[in-house]
């Protein structure tokens, strides 16, 4: 393995800004930190965020800078790439910012009921051949149900038409309430937005966001109550 891959896992290991659960405690629904994200990691009471499959973390970060009296949680299993927003974060001393370094798979044994306000995931893998994968499947919305607060929004921003109509396809089906939804958000969403909050949400752009829009693909949002 590549040298500067290998020193970034090791890096990972002393942030205190990163969440580590193990494969045992996840099983045994014994992570310490369950239930108490608000009171042992941000050490105050505001509404936590959690950006899903969270790559370099631009979004947590990002979003962080746009609403510091919000906590915001970045969860990926890949350490090296979580590395990124994790050292940024704590080099600029963003204490409402954090890490999980994990398998989304686990969110229930990580948070517990109503511990979680807001969700975004941002260009997640479509799982062509695995629509039980996909993290808007009925398998993940209702792992999201169990730890979100009532109203709370799911936010999907992708390049991914199949990700993006299979989601639209999960909000019919669940009559589930749409809050904003666009094919193409930065040539008819974000221009029609004005100096809304969202535009400025909208304009972070992650490592994957910038490939897709190099080769000329639309990005899509959708914004939902699950
Ligand atoms: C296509 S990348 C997108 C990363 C980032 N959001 C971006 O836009 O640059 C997908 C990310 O999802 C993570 N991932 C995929 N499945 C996961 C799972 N089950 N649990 C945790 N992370 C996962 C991968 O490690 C990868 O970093």
């Amino acid at each position: 393995m590549a040298k500067r891959k290998l020193q970034r896992f090791a890096d990972v290991e002393t942030f205190d800004n990163v969440a580590k659960p193990t494969t045992e405690q996840a099983m045994q629904d014994s992570f310490p930190l369950k239930g108490k994200w608000h009171k042992e990691f941000f050490k105050n009471e505001n509404p936590i965020v959690l950006e899903l499959a969270c790559g370099k973390g631009e979004y947590t970060v990002g979003l962080a800078k746009n609403y510091p009296d919000k906590n915001f949680l970045g969860v990926d299993i890949k350490g090296n790439r979580l590395w990124h927003g994790a050292k940024y974060a704590l080099e600029n001393k963003m204490n409402n910012v954090g890490f999980v370094r994990t398998r989304i798979d686990f969110i229930t044994q990580l948070f517990a009921a109503d511990e979680v306000s807001e969700i975004w995931i941002t260009f997640a893998d479509p799982q062509k051949e695995r629509p039980r994968k996909r993290l808007t499947g009925e398998m993940f919305l209702n792992r999201y149900r169990k730890i979100m607060k009532a109203g709370g929004k799911i936010n999907l921003k992708s390049d991914s038409d199949l990700l993006y109509e299979f989601t639209k396809e999960m909000v019919a089906e669940g009559k589930l309430k749409v809050e904003v939804d666009s094919a193409n958000i930065y040539e008819e969403l974000l221009p029609s937005l004005g100096d809304a909050p969202l535009v400025k949400d909208l304009e972070i752009k992650t490592y994957y966001e910038k490939r897709w829009l190099s080769e000329g693909k639309k990005i899509k949002f959708i914004s939902f109550i699950p």
